[in-house]
């Protein structure tokens, strides 16, 4: 599979992360055909989160491939702390070194390629962020930071204390929920479509070389299901299905190509459990659509153009 430089860095990572919230709902053989499967396609960067199952999505992607030294050489593992299953978010220096050491712990590894600060905590200490980057990087616990969720501000907050590079942030993005593409198209209007809802992170995160991972790329609203094949978006459907009718792919595989000709350089996070789907996002990373084509499923989402 295609790479790109993670951030500034020069981690060179797939194009297309492979998502694990969903792992726990695999038995364990579907859990390490799905997750073998992936690595085989060269998707072998894995994207966890503390608090995905509650701890057993990690439990079970390690399970699933036995894993130890020789497996974990060959995969690039993210993951995710900060959100407390007792509903409060908690950036604080202890919650964050033990939440490395729970995921460490369960994904039965001794480092982390990459962790990320998960939601905005809003009692957030950056000098105490900043001195647990510097104890999970000087104890070889984890090599890259990065963050989720996070508008400029925070980020850069974060940053005047933070001595490593933020090197992404993870965000929710698809074609039917692209408030950060569309309000760029909208300047200094009077319509909805100009409502600035995330200090203009996406062009902060190119302007700072933070890559952008785009979470859910084919969910609509919170988790509602996906917009593909769904009556609630015919002319969007339409639009697709012709288009991938044209490259001769599945409509799976042009949604993901639509965030990836995107100039920004993302890397979106795929959260299927089929391996199937998990091909057809893949081979998004070989398929450059047009400019016509990009805007053509842009505006059929509902967007409109000044
Ligand atoms: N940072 C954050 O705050 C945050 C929040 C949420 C998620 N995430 C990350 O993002 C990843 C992806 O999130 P997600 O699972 O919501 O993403 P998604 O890829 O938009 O949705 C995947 C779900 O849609 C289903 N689906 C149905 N038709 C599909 C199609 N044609 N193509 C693809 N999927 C289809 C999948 O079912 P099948 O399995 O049957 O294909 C699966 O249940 C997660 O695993 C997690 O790593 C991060």
């Amino acid at each position: 599979m295609k790479k790109i430089q993670l951030g500034k860095s020069d981690f060179q990572v797939p194009t297309i992360a492979v998502g694990c919230m969903r792992i726990n709902g695999l038995k364990a053989h579907e859990a390490e055909q799905f997750v073998k499967g992936a690595m085989d396609l060269g998707a072998n960067f894995f994207d966890h989160a503390d608090i995905y199952g509650n701890g057993t999505c990690e439990e079970v992607f390690s399970q699933a491939v036995q894993m130890d030294s020789s497996v974990r050489e060959k995969m690039i593992i993210q993951s995710k702390c900060g959100i407390r299953p007792d509903v409060s978010f908690d950036f604080s220096k202890e919650h964050i070194l033990s939440s490395v050491d729970g995921s460490l712990k369960r994904l039965k590894t001794d480092y982390l390629d990459v962790l990320l600060l998960h939601r905005p905590d809003a009692l957030v200490e950056p000098e105490e962020v900043a001195e647990a980057f510097d104890e999970l990087e000087n104890a070889g616990k984890v090599r890259h930071f990065g963050v989720s969720n996070q508008n400029p501000r925070q980020i850069m907050l974060l940053q005047k204390y933070v001595k490593q590079p933020i090197l992404a942030n993870q965000l929710q993005l698809s074609i039917t929920n692209a408030t950060m593409i569309s309000q760029g198209q909208h300047v200094n209007m009077l319509d909805d479509l100009a409502i600035n809802r995330d200090g203009s992170v996406l062009d902060f995160c190119r302007l700072n070389d933070i890559t952008i991972q785009p979470w859910s790329p084919f969910q609509y609203g919170w988790f509602e299901g996906t917009f593909l094949d769904n009556d609630k978006f015919p002319e969007l459907n339409a639009v697709i299905n012709k288009i991938a009718g044209k490259y001769q792919v599945s409509n799976t595989t042009i949604a993901m190509a639509w965030l990836l000709r995107h100039p920004a350089s993302m890397q979106p996070v795929t959260g299927t459990m089929n391996l199937g789907r998990l091909k057809d996002c893949v081979k998004a990373a070989d398929i450059k659509i047009s400019r016509e084509e990009w805007y053509e499923i842009f505006m059929a989402s509902g967007n409109n153009l000044p």
